[in-house]
């Protein structure tokens, strides 16, 4: 008696199947890559009212549903797909991170799948992207993925933005790149690549450093070969099982008549073991607010990185106090997790400026 392949696979999962078995889709075809597409929510699996609604929309598909609505992506790719999360990303957080941090690095080190692709939403999408490039240790690729309009809206980006990302993650000329953001035929690197519009389908910018590539026509095109910005290194979190472990950093936004006393509630109130400053210019902050700083980190031992709320460009040590720490190109919400991960791994102030400055030239 003979079996077919697939016979015997199903007696092999029928037997094995006390062990987590990976969801797969279709058959697989030795000839493709094998992706897997970890959901966690967003715009990207959002149903609006009508076909012109691009705001005031409700999160509501999976990542199965995704997968079905664009079915050249089993000609690209074997799938595998797991939901992490389904909300919108402004309601992320490491309770969600840990977990898909953790699903993504086992699939890596075991050796089953050859990229990853995370559909989330855009508004934190840079955070996850640049929190899982600081902590996977691993030549594959990991593609962020979302979309500016629901599946419903007329010309909705999320189809095609999918495609894009799985059949990246699914090419080894995107091996060594660590995580990347791949929206709108561009593929860009999660160390500086941020959501510039709030509105717009093409939002996600990286103006000073440059995108990595282009697709194009179903071809992947790469303008460099595989590089890790400066600043890059890797942060081992394998053993965090709990969100409360990574430390509370919390982001100050510099005004005119800014109350210094943010800074203390933030520290003595809230908890913060860092804190970051959205500070003006090249990451200026107030006469009044560099007292308060110095008495804090005098009596805290704190560290306090200088980042700025222009959009762009570099906060350099020499614009910074010496008892603080410059965060370079990185803006707040990713010096924060850098500066988190500094926090968890033990680091000195000194040893954290020292990891912030590797981001401006090495
Ligand atoms: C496997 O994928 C290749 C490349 O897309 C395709 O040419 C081939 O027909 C597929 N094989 C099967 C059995 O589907
Ligand atoms: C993170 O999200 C979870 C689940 O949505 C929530 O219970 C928790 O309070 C959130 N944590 C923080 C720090 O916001
Ligand atoms: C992987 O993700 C699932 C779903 O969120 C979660 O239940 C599981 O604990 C994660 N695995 C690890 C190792 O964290
Ligand atoms: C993780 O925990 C194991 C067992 O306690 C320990 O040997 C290892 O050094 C830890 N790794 C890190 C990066 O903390």
């Amino acid at each position: 008696m003979r079996f077919s392949t697939s016979v015997l696979l199903s007696i092999f999962v029928a037997l094995t199947s006390a062990l987590p078995i990976i969801e797969a889709r279709d058959e697989t075809n030795a000839t493709l890559p094998t992706v897997k597409i970890y959901g966690t929510g967003g715009t990207i699996a959002s149903k609006g009212s009508t076909a012109a609604t691009t705001a005031g929309y409700q999160v509501g598909l999976t990542v199965d549903d995704l997968i079905d609505a664009v079915p050249s992506l089993s000609d690209v790719a074997n799938l595998e797909y797991l939901q992490i999360s389904n909300i919108g990303s402004n309601s992320l957080n490491y309770t969600h991170l840990i977990p898909l941090h953790h699903n993504i690095s086992q699939d890596f080190e075991n050796g089953l799948i050859d990229g990853a692709v995370v559909t989330h939403g855009t508004d934190t999408l840079e955070e996850t992207a640049f929190f899982l490039d600081m902590t996977i240790k691993s030549e594959k690729p990991i593609c962020m993925v979302g979309a500016m309009r629901p599946s419903t809206a007329t010309s909705a980006d999320g189809p095609m933005n999918l495609y894009q990302a799985v059949s990246i993650a699914g090419s080894s000329k995107s091996e060594g790149r660590g995580t990347m953001i791949t929206m709108n035929d561009r593929i860009a690197s999660a160390m500086y690549t941020t959501k510039m519009n709030a509105n717009s389908v093409d939002t996600f910018k990286a103006d000073e450093q440059g995108y990595l590539g282009h697709f194009f026509n179903d071809n992947i095109e790469f303008y460099y070969p595989p590089a890790r910005a400066y600043g890059y290194q890797y942060f081992d979190i394998s053993n965090v099982t709990d969100a409360s472990e990574i430390p509370e950093v919390i982001i100050l936004y510099s005004y005119q008549g800014l109350n210094p006393e943010l800074a203390v509630q933030a520290v003595k109130e809230l908890g913060a073991k860092g804190l970051v400053l959205a500070g003006s210019g090249a990451g200026s902050w107030t006469n009044s607010g560099e007292i308060t700083n110095e008495e804090l980190i005098d009596k805290y031992d704190l560290p306090i990185v200088y980042s700025r709320r222009t959009p762009d460009g570099s906060v350099p040590t020499d614009d910074v106090p010496s008892y603080g720490i410059a965060s370079g190109y990185l803006n707040p919400q990713k010096a924060r997790i850098l500066l988190q991960l500094c926090l968890y791994s033990g680091y000195s102030i000194d040893q954290i400026r020292e990891v912030f400055a590797t981001s401006y030239g090495g």
